[in-house]
């Protein structure tokens, strides 16, 4: 049994915020953020707009593009892309902000916005790392289920939200947007030629470097309390130079352990999509693998960070331009809070 990629989908808002925009309202410059980081604008999502919203626009799009369910549903009926949600049995979404604070996951407001009725729903919370961990769950997920067949993953972020606009080292990084993916339950090999879909994962964690990145308020550890003023603010914080140092370590070494593990080589690789926090990072990390920089897709000078939604965006946006064809092997790769660490094989 394979568990094949059978749509895409995006949601990224209007509003788009370049470099220089930012430097008419902080102490920055389009210099320093492209030097640093590679990127030159983010979209920012409006005030009424939440998690939920963009993910739902990001799901419809991938399920759109799977043209229905030729072939249909349990019942054997055919079903047009309207419809395709009702035949999904799962529900997995990676967020570091979800709509609400614990109760109901936002992957449940997904699900009842789609009409999914049969689906389960439920989120996953792995920083940037949340679309590797949500893929590798939901293909368990459908393989250990006789009936399950097909899910939908869904990274989607609102960090603007969590953003401290008083601290440039970590404001100019971030974006909004979202993206999605449909998988299917197929017949189709997953070893030997001619094999597809998901063929291997790794996911990993170090928790002992929570410190270096993380949101402090809100939680059972420091609630808010009625009344308070808030000392401590619900944004994120981040000791800049050690997430570095441990992404550049994490993204090599995912990268080594996916492709000894799956016995390819650089050259039977297509195309690597990582996640999109750091130009640097990708460069460091592609000099020390020697892998040259045309195997890395990078739109970072677009969007900025979109923490669990990057990864899902970029492959909406290659397979809307054609560039994933049939049969090629994409390497997925990400780092984030946690901390965390991962990444996907894909047969296209
Ligand atoms: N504009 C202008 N100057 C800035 C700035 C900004 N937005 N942010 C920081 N600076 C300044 C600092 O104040 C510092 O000035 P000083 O030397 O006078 O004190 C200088 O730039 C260098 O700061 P430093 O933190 O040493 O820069 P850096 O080379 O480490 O780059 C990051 C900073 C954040 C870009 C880099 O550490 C990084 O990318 N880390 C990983 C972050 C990440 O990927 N997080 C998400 C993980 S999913």
């Amino acid at each position: 049994m394979a568990i094949e990629i059978r749509g895409t989908g995006k949601a990224v808002p209007a509003n788009r915020v370049s470099n220089g925009d930012l430097a008419r309202k902080i102490d920055t410059s389009d210099e320093w953020i492209r030097s640093h980081t590679g990127i030159g604008a983010r979209h920012f999502a409006d005030e009424g707009t939440a998690c939920s919203d963009l993910a739902l626009e990001a799901a419809r799009e991938a399920l759109a593009m799977t043209g229905g369910w030729p072939g249909g549903d349990r019942e054997g009926r055919d079903l047009a892309a309207g419809e395709a949600a009702k035949t999904l049995d799962l529900i997995v979404l990676a967020t570091a902000g979800a709509d609400f604070c614990g109760c109901p996951s936002t992957a449940c407001v997904v699900q009842d916005g789609l009409g999914a009725r049969q689906a389960a729903a439920m989120d996953i919370t792995a920083g940037c790392t949340g679309f590797v961990y949500g893929l590798e769950t939901a293909a368990g997920l459908l393989l250990a289920g006789k009936t399950r067949k097909r899910a939908l993953v869904i990274g989607s972020e609102l960090l603007s939200r969590l953003t401290n606009w008083e601290d440039r080292g970590t404001c100019v990084l971030f974006g909004d947007g979202a993206g999605a993916v449909v998988l299917e339950k197929t017949g189709a090999p997953v070893e030997g030629p001619g094999r597809r879909g998901l063929v291997g994962s790794i996911l990993g964690a170090d928790g002992a470097g929570a410190e270096h990145l993380m949101i402090r308020r809100g939680g059972t550890r420091n609630p808010f309390k009625a009344g308070e003023t808030l000392g401590l603010p619900p944004h994120i914080e981040m000791n800049g130079q050690a997430v570095y140092n441990f992404a550049v370590k994490a993204f090599t070494d995912t990268c080594r352990r996916l492709m000894a593990e799956d016995g390819s080589g650089i050259d039977d690789i297509a195309l690597i999509v990582p996640h999109q926090a750091n130009a640097r990072i990708v460069q460091a990390a592609g000099k020390r693998l020697g892998i040259p920089e045309e195997k890395f897709f990078l739109n970072i000078g677009e969007y900025a960070n979109t923490s669990a939604a990057s990864i899902p965006i970029a492959l909406d946006e290659l397979n809307r331009a054609g560039r994933l064809k049939r049969g090629d092997l994409v390497m997925t790769v990400a780092f984030g809070g946690g901390l965390t660490f991962g990444g996907n094989l894909i047969v296209w």
